[in-house]
């Protein structure tokens, strides 16, 4: 039985962050030098994981995503992703990827028991690809969401952050995309959470609203008609140009808060329960789990997550996440 929160939400969907470590280090959201690391010790280990979505499951929690930093990254992922596709009432299971090392790994994640794969692309242009990421090549994402969907792992959902004066020109080329190829991309309104250059200063103007996206993608391509997607439920809108294979979604954080419909909670990958992404709120699940907290122990904790999530985040008064960055917590 899925359980309601304060404001009558159902929770039904947990996002892990398996590690803090990335390949990548995005503008938007680390340094150049990168973030500190946290030490090993200090991350929860597949075991523990494994018990919190044990428990997760049984308060009807179905949909598990895996994300980081990089979930690829860490050691033996597919160790984990093979231990929670066992787990009786997850029948959502999902990993949100920069795709630099997907196609080396999709064969056995979906092997293991991966559903599916969401993947951040922020450009269709290489050198413009590696700008924005500073260490990536965009021809290893491309051919790692090509694996993806060989090995079954869709649909396959393409996330790009929209940042005035650095890919805002693209949207058009993004969504033209979708005509002929099966592409969802999904537009994110880009949130002052990371610690990189662009959070620091000059964040609100670099915004670019999903309506005016709409707009420009609408003036060049012709109307977007409501449409589906199979698999998920989260914030995203979805669209599809006339006669298109794919589909085009916006998710709009800052101008259409959607946390009315919030159905999550989220793992730190320090083992914190963080009932919701823009609020430093947090629920330390990794000393009883070390002390020997068993699944029903864990249970109480994530209740208690879901009766204190907060009704909505307050970006709009400046209020932002201060304890914490993008990559531990999982975009
Ligand atoms: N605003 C919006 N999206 C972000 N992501 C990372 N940082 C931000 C931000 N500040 C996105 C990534 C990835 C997903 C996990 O979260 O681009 O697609
Ligand atoms: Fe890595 Fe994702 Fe942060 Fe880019 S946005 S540096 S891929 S964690």
């Amino acid at each position: 039985m899925t359980h309601l929160d304060a404001y009558n939400r159902p929770i039904s969907y947990l996002r892990i962050s398996v590690t803090d470590r990335c390949n990548l280090r995005c503008v938007y959201c680390m340094p150049p030098e990168g973030v500190p690391w946290r030490p090993h010790e200090e991350i929860l280990r597949y075991e523990e994981i494994e018990i919190v979505v044990r428990a997760a499951a049984e308060l009807g929690i179905s949909k598990i995503r895996l994300t980081g930093g990089e979930p690829l990254v860490r050691l033996g992922f597919v160790d984990l992703v093979r231990m929670l596709a066992r787990i009786p009432g997850i029948d959502d299971l999902a990993m949100t990827t920069n795709g630099i090392l997907l196609s080396r790994y999709a064969t056995a994640l979906a092997e293991a028991g991966l559903r599916r794969v969401n993947v951040s692309l922020d450009t269709l242009r290489p050198e413009r690809f590696h700008r924005i990421t500073r260490l990536g090549r965009m021809e290893d994402v491309l051919a790692g969401m090509e694996a993806a969907r060989r090995a079954g792992l869709e649909p396959i959902k393409i996330n790009t952050v929209v940042i005035r004066g650095m890919n805002d020109d693209e949207v058009v080329d993004f969504a033209r995309k979708t005509m002929k190829a099966a592409w969802n991309v999904r537009f994110i309104e880009m949130m002052p959470v990371g610690n990189g250059v662009l959070a620091d200063g000059g964040w609100r103007e670099r915004v670019v609203t999903g309506k005016e996206i709409r707009q420009r993608i609408e003036a060049a391509l012709g109307r977007l008609e409501p449409a589906k997607v199979s698999a998920g439920n989260g914030p995203a809108r979805y669209y599809r140009l006339p006669e298109a294979k794919g589909t085009i979604g916006f998710i709009t954080p800052i101008s259409e808060h959607f946390c009315y419909r919030c159905n999550r909670l989220r793992l730190t990958a320090d083992g914190q329960l963080r009932p919701c992404l823009l609020s430093d709120q947090e629920i330390d699940l990794r000393t009883p789990l070390r002390q020997g907290a068993d699944v029903a122990q864990i249970k109480t904790l994530l209740l208690k997550g879901i009766e204190v999530k907060p009704m909505q985040h307050h970006l709009d008064e400046w209020k932002r996440p201060e304890n914490r960055v993008m990559s531990e917590i999982g975009g």
